[in-house]
């Protein structure tokens, strides 16, 4: 039986004081000692502050990126070892926003601004086995454009962001792996997709872990849903087949949403 994770992607935001506040709020809700499991990925400076809240509470801590290597002249990288000292156990690898890959048109980010964003799917596989190797669990992110769904390609997309991501992995290593299935085209722009259609989607991602590495993984893969979760529609999107849990960005910012949504599971 997969249980239920539920997670938080901050990204570019709130402070120390605030991830502080956030903890409190979400210890009096009781959020660690739910059915499902929550986790909290804060910025980097925010870590090892609200892992010191988090501590005994039930709620994991997650990063939102990591390097492949501990240590070295790899500017502005962070490795397993810093971020299991601030209590992280699981970290978010090659989201849309790390690949470069906006549903949400930004001026300023022309084609070569986005080189900024260098994620690939050789360095998601990288960093997944890294990851794993160092006690962390990775949550391994695809998802296709407006452009491509409208090209009739996502599903080729999911399957082969999802194979580039699991090159070399065992069936016993995969199984341990929680993927997120989050449309590029509905990160913070309020658009859901279908619940029929995300469920479809995430059995496909299921499928392809299948064929890469056996049904047993298949079996324990968790594969999440995100993209404008919040809580009117989670309990939809969770009595699903197929989805385990959700990526969420926005209603993870508010105690009373991401609860609603962790009640939801
Ligand atoms: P959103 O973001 O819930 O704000 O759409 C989800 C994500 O990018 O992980």
């Amino acid at each position: 039986m997969r249980r239920v994770l539920i997670a938080g992607n901050w990204k570019l935001n709130g402070t120390i004081a605030w991830a502080k506040e956030f903890a409190a709020g979400m210890k009096a809700q009781n959020n660690g000692n739910k059915a499902a499991e929550v986790c909290l990925c804060p910025t980097f400076t925010s870590l090892y502050a609200l892992g010191q809240e988090l501590a005994g509470s039930g709620i994991a801590l997650g990063a939102q990126d990591i390097f492949w290597k501990d240590s070295g002249a790899y500017t502005s990288q962070v490795s397993a070892p810093m971020l299991q000292e601030c209590g992280v156990s699981y970290v978010i690898i090659g989201h849309s926003e790390t690949r470069g890959r906006y549903g949400v048109p930004e001026p300023d980010f022309t084609p070569e601004v986005l080189k900024h964003f260098g994620e690939t799917d050789t360095t998601v596989n990288m960093k997944a086995h890294y990851a794993l190797a160092n006690g962390l669990k990775p949550i391994i992110c695809c998802g296709e454009t407006l452009e491509e769904r409208e090209a009739g390609k996502a599903d080729t997309i999911i399957a082969d962001q999802v194979t580039k991501a699991l090159k070399d992995f065992t069936g016993e290593q995969a199984a341990t792996l929680v993927f997120a299935y989050e449309p590029v085209w509905a990160i913070g722009t309020g658009k859901t997709c279908d619940t029929a259609e995300a469920n479809r989607i995430c059995g496909i991602v299921r499928s392809t872990v299948a064929k890469c590495c056996g049904s047993a993984a298949a079996e324990g893969v968790r594969v999440l849903y995100g993209g404008s979760v919040k809580p009117s529609n989670a309990k939809e999107l969770l009595a699903t087949s197929d989805i385990d849990g959700a990526l969420v960005g926005g209603a993870s910012m508010k105690v009373d949403s991401f609860t609603g949504i962790i009640d939801a599971a």
